[in-house]
């Protein structure tokens, strides 16, 4: 059986709080009508306060540290991003890797944290251009989920996120095949780790757009998307969400 998919839109450091409040709600009113698909908004820490959202709307955090409380400038904990009503914090996105040098273990302080603190993690993993160029590609997925995952009991309250850098914000988009490919073994790892653990969303994120969700979301193990650049836009956030909600009831029927 298919997993219900999700669809999450992660707006990094886009959009005022007034101006979320009001794309949310021109969102949820355009998809009243959608029951197979959930759908995550990830608006940047200023905003998640103002989120009112119910199921099958749900939204998350691009970040947070690891500690409760403490002398972090410039840090939000767990518990304070449950205070604003989110149910998810996004982890190990590349952006966090590669711009802020967050490393396996600092992600995985992260996750350990989420958790603890009755919240969901979206994990992110994914290979660069040059780590896919020298065959390393299934190495990194295992490394980052390995390490991410570390101390983990249970995977049953994380979703995971592959990503492939080189299509993150690039308009490349890996291919089916790529993707096929790249899910099986993410799919794989996650049972080495977690024996049982097939219901665990794996999406999948980058470029993302409303002209490649429908062969996108068709591709086995793809259970949804993490979409960055098109979640900005109301039009094309829901038009994915469409496809996906569409392709969920071909499924059904
Ligand atoms: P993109 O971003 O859809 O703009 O490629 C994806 C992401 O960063 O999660």
């Amino acid at each position: 059986m298919r997993l219900e998919p999700i669809v999450a839109g992660n707006w990094k450091m886009h959009k005022t709080p007034s101006v979320g409040v009001y794309f949310v709600e021109e969102t949820v009113n355009l998809l009243l009508d959608i029951k197979h698909v959930s759908v995550i908004f990830a608006p940047p820490f200023t905003g998640l306060i103002e989120m009112d959202v119910k199921p099958p709307f749900y939204v998350a955090a691009q970040n947070c540290h690891w500690e409760d409380h403490g002398a972090f400038t410039g840090e939000i904990s767990v518990s304070m991003i449950r205070d604003c009503g989110s149910d998810y914090v996004i982890l190990g996105h590349s952006e966090r890797r590669h711009i802020f040098g967050e490393s396996d273990e600092w992600i995985n302080r992260k996750v350990d944290a989420v958790l603890s603190g009755a919240l969901k993690p979206i994990l992110c993993i994914g290979e660069t251009l040059d780590q896919r160029e020298s065959g390393q590609t299934q190495r990194i997925l295992k490394t980052q989920l390995e390490q991410g995952l570390a101390g983990v009991d249970s995977i049953e309250n994380i979703l995971v996120a592959y990503e492939p850098v080189w299509a993150i914000g690039t308009g490349v988009t890996a291919t089916t095949d790529q993707v096929e490919v790249a899910h099986a073994a993410v799919r794989n790892i996650l049972r080495e780790l977690f024996p049982g653990s097939d219901d665990v969303h794996v999406l999948y994120g980058g470029s993302v757009k409303p002209d490649n969700a429908e062969e996108l979301i068709q591709v086995s193990g793809v259970n949804g998307f993490l979409i960055g650049g098109a979640s900005l836009d109301v039009d094309s956030f829901t038009s994915i969400i469409r496809t996906v909600e569409k392709d969920q009831m071909r499924i059904l029927c």
